[in-house]
């Protein structure tokens, strides 16, 4: 990292955890539980069967809906008879304000939960979950959840439906894009530090949002990577891949849960008793609530679990559903439903509490208005830091996957881009535009245009010194198969010293309901890349998608490649900080990239198989006789403008018991002229288990940042909970045995190796 984005960085954390405590801001005036406890059981004996039921209905407001419109009319008249408990899809305190002023008139006044998909950003927009994912950077990555907070709290804003922490091995699946990626270590890591992130040190302050983890569960298994598809897995697999993510939210102390559009092994997830009751209420103890996937409540009825509304509110609620959101199956169902002695009092009034739980611990009961200040709105939404945080997080998602030597000059490579290039031109259907850069799950801000976006135009205008020319021709659209600009781009390449290519997928080609069956590189952009090719100018190729994309013939022949994904609101400037080398890319890639679609699913840490093809061969091995196994590139993989040695592996012992430790260290050298920083990452495969273990697991990593030269010490501890799986029976187990060691810069570049025993 550069020195000037470090200090951004550094005083950007200071001035969060310092300073984003508004003036206004009230001190902390956190209840104790049995407080709260106390307040909900005296508001509850207050209510009737139909305010109690209320408080279990969330419907969709003006805003953009983000789910299949429904119409209600009568919806404030319910809000002012105390029938609605929350509202998503109302953005802004005057509008969170119209809508609070409703609910004040409602016999017992009992505040309403404000929601929305703030899901990478608010106004500021940061880049999408994945991208981040790939910066692997757990302090960046809370930051940037706590500025969301900050600036949606600000805009009346009380509840975020994210982290979306679903492991996703299918980049077909559309939402990848707001996942952290395929593996479960790492995912649980971001997981946490995304609900630490919106929800800060106390869900009282008012500068926090509450945080929702979602899909319970695995509904990025979702078969053939189609959205809202089944899901058919072994419970092994569910404990051992799946869950930790979401077990991590609980351990940040998430505040909510959403259930999932799927079906787990034939049980819809939103009427699964196992799932809600018994894991998450059950056996992880989880005192929040629940709310159903849009519409997930009456979608059963399509799954054919049940036969209509009534039997998918009776299954929804059994099964631990707390809150419907836009199904209308508790409003028409739910009251009929006790009169029949079908759902106990005792079931309804378990949902209530926990909902009125949470409107306690904001201190909406206090004041309903807290986060309906438009001053505080104001500042939050205009504030200079913002940006500043954004860019950095936006460069540091950056992967770069290419970088190679060009030739004549010995080891000059293209990347960095020299301040001194006389012309430049950036060519391709993303250059210029502008809201796109947000990517899916961008707040939809009316009535905020979109001058403060930086297209990737504008930030290498901002970058070049008057000297450098800049040239533009937009080449093609992004998925139509029209050549007519190609002559025109071919001409201003021709103009050029350099020329940079922008390409990729549409910023809504990934998203919910955006899966692909194929994701190669829509219409015809990379024959774009070839024509530009033949000028035999020197290129550098941007690919933005919310999702590894298959690009072969430009990864083959182009020298330098960057994955820019969609970087948010800062996304001009951070690419243009990383092609001039005022950032060091340090991303590593948080998926498997394939080389076809027909080697979906792929990702890392597979098993290795009774026939395991060893050098790609084939005969009578676990391959295709079309394809090698290895993907393009490879879970962990990233360059830098440096190079990092990795050397003096030591163990501080060979054996351990289980309820000891070993202590790993190695040196990391930076032995190129730059600063740059490293993910150091561990590795481990259980050589023999009673279960089979996959050829390789992330456990750990650290990332680390050096300068020209400079070499650091590392140390990783190896412990009990590092070294155990579920075994057949779904216990949590370790073995006595040996394990490999392997750490290195990617899971397919191990620099280090070891082996180490547990001896019981
Ligand atoms: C459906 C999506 O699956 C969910 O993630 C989102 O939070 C809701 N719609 C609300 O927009």
């Amino acid at each position: 990292m550069t020195n000037t984005l470090k200090i951004i960085l550094a005083s950007a954390i200071l001035f969060t955890f310092t300073f984003c405590e508004p003036k206004s801001a009230p001190k902390n005036n956190a209840l104790t539980e049995a407080v709260i406890n106390q307040k909900v059981d005296s508001v509850l004996a207050l209510m009737t069967l139909p305010e109690k039921i209320g408080q279990l209905n969330q419907y969709t407001g003006d805003n953009t809906a983000t789910g299949p419109i429904t119409i209600n009319p009568n919806k404030q008249q319910e809000i002012k008879e105390g029938l609605i408990g929350s509202m998503l899809n109302i953005l802004g305190t005057k509008y969170t304000r119209q809508y609070q002023d409703l609910a004040m008139q409602s016999r017992l006044k009992i505040p309403l939960i404000f929601a929305q998909d703030v899901i990478h950003g608010y106004k500021t927009t940061f880049p999408i979950p994945l991208a981040e994912a790939a910066s692997w950077d757990l302090e960046a990555m809370q930051l940037s959840a706590r500025i969301a907070a900050v600036e949606a709290s600000a805009s009346g804003i009380h509840w975020t439906f994210a982290p979306m922490v679903d492991i996703a091995r299918d980049p077909r699946w559309g939402r990848v894009m707001e996942g952290a990626g395929e593996d479960t270590y790492l995912g649980s890591k971001i997981a946490f530090a995304k609900v630490k992130g919106f929800q800060g040190e106390n869900l009282n302050n008012v500068n926090t949002i509450m945080a929702c983890t979602k899909h319970f569960a695995a509904y990025g298994a979702a078969v053939g990577g189609r959205d809202y598809n089944s899901v058919d897995m072994s419970e092994r697999m569910l404990w051992e891949t799946y869950l930790p993510p979401f077990k991590a939210t609980i351990d940040a102390g998430v505040a909510t849960f959403m259930n999932a559009f799927n079906d787990l092994n034939g049980i819809p997830a939103t009427g699964n008793s196992y799932l809600q009751r018994e894991v998450l209420k059950g056996k992880w103890n989880f005192k929040g609530f629940v709310v159903s996937d849009w519409g997930s409540i009456g979608e059963m009825i399509n799954h054919g679990y049940v036969k209509d509304g009534k039997g998918a509110a009776l299954a929804a609620i059994t099964a631990g559903s707390d809150m419907d959101m836009e199904s209308n199956a508790y409003r028409n169902n739910l009251e009929q439903l006790v009169k029949e002695n079908k759902v106990s009092m005792t079931l309804i009034d378990e949902a209530v509490k926990r909902i009125l739980h949470k409107k306690f611990e904001l201190g909406l009961f206090d004041d309903p208005y807290k986060y309906c200040n438009p001053e505080r709105e104001q500042q939050a939404l205009n504030n200079p830091e913002h940006t500043k945080i954004a860019r950095a997080m936006a460069s540091k998602s950056i992967v770069l996957l290419k970088n190679t030597p060009l030739g004549e000059e010995k080891g000059a490579r293209i990347l960095p881009l020299s301040k001194n290039i006389k012309t430049i031109a950036f060519i391709g259907p993303m250059v210029k535009l502008k809201r796109a850069n947000h990517g899916f799950w961008a707040i939809d801000l009316k009535e905020i245009d979109s001058s403060y976006i930086v297209s990737q135009w504008e930030g290498l205008q901002n970058k070049v010194g008057k000297n450098t020319k800049l040239l533009y021709a937009k080449g093609c659209d992004i998925n139509d198969d029209n050549k007519n600009g190609f002559a025109q781009a071919i001409a201003t390449a021709k103009q050029a010293d350099v020329v940079i290519l922008s390409i990729g997928e549409r910023w809504n080609m990934s998203g919910e309901a955006e899966s692909r069956s194929n994701i190669h590189i829509p219409g015809v952009q990379e024959d774009l890349v070839k024509a530009i090719a033949a000028t035999g100018k020197p290129i550098v190729v941007l690919i933005n998608a919310g999702r590894p994309l298959i690009f072969n013939w430009t990864a083959d022949n182009m020298p330098a490649i960057l994955y820019t994904w969609w970087l948010g609101s800062e996304a001009g400037n951070a690419i243009a900080d990383v092609l001039f080398g005022d950032y060091n890319p340090s991303g590593k890639l948080p998926m498997t990239f394939p080389r076809v679609e027909g080697q979906i699913p792929i990702y890392y840490n597979h098993f290795n198989t009774g026939r395991p093809s060893i050098n790609e061969d084939k005969i009578y091995k676990s391959a295709y006789i079309d394809l090698p196994n290895s993907p393009k590139f490879p879970f962990g993989y990233g360059l830098s403008y440096t190079n990092f040695k990795y050397s003096d592996l030591k163990l501080s012992k060979n054996k351990m018991k289980s309820d000891e430790t070993i202590e790993v260290s190695l040196k990391i050298t930076n032995t190129g002229k730059v600063a740059g920083e490293e993910v150091v990452q561990l590795y481990l495969r259980d050589k023999v288990g009673a279960v089979v273990r996959p050829i390789i697991e992330l456990k750990d990593f650290q990332k680390i940042s050096l300068k020209a030269s400079e070499t650091k010490t590392i140390t990783f501890i190896i412990d009990k909970e590092k070294l155990s799986f579920y075994n057949e029976k779904v216990e949590w187990i370790s073995e006595p045995g040996e394990f490999d060691l392997m750490i290195g810069s990617s899971s397919a570049d191990i620099r280090l190796n070891s082996i180490f025993e547990l001896t019981n």
